[in-house]
């Protein structure tokens, strides 16, 4: 049995230095990157409980597809260039979205999403995946969530 949780009130970069260490030791030792999306998605679920979605969108035949994730049902295809997911897979840079009303394209899939960052996950100079996270509350994400996400895509690269 796995028992990954965060220690209690951890400022945002011991928190990630955490959860990378989580999600390598989950996944160091698997080759089958679903098994290894779905872990991850369940953890940051449980190290960031401000969010009320945390999962994967793959690249498949030059659009994203859904993968694993923690949350409610959500949309299955996004094109190239499309809302936050498609705006990140296109540019392969991370979006980090204050307010999603305000974001021209915006995709909404649960109405209770207010804030979201997407992270492209890049292998060999292309994007096979986004990390998309999406919390109920206006501004949840800032730069260290985003460097922690970050980090998190660059281990996942040959892992997924
Ligand atoms: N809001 C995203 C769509 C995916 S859901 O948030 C899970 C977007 O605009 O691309």
């Amino acid at each position: 049995m796995y028992d990954f949780a965060p220690a209690p009130a951890l400022a945002k970069p011991e928190l990630y230095r955490d959860l990378l260490a989580a999600a390598d030791a989950l996944t160091a030792g698997e080759r089958d990157g679903v098994a290894n999306m779905a872990n991850v998605a369940a953890l940051l679920g449980e190290y960031l409980p401000g969010c009320n979605w945390t999962g994967f969108y793959r690249m498949v035949e030059g659009e994203l597809v859904l993968g694993p994730f923690v949350g409610r049902p959500a949309c299955i295809r996004i094109a190239l260039g499309s809302g936050v997911c498609g705006t990140a897979a296109a540019t392969g840079e991370s979006q980090l979205v204050e307010d999603v009303h305000a974001f021209p394209g915006h995709i909404a899939c649960d109405a209770n999403s207010r804030s979201e960052l997407v992270v492209p996950v890049i292998r060999d100079g292309a994007v096979v995946a986004v990390i998309d996270l999406d919390s109920p509350d206006l501004a949840f994400f800032d730069a260290d969530d985003r460097a922690g996400i970050e980090a998190l895509a660059a281990l996942l690269a040959t892992r997924i």
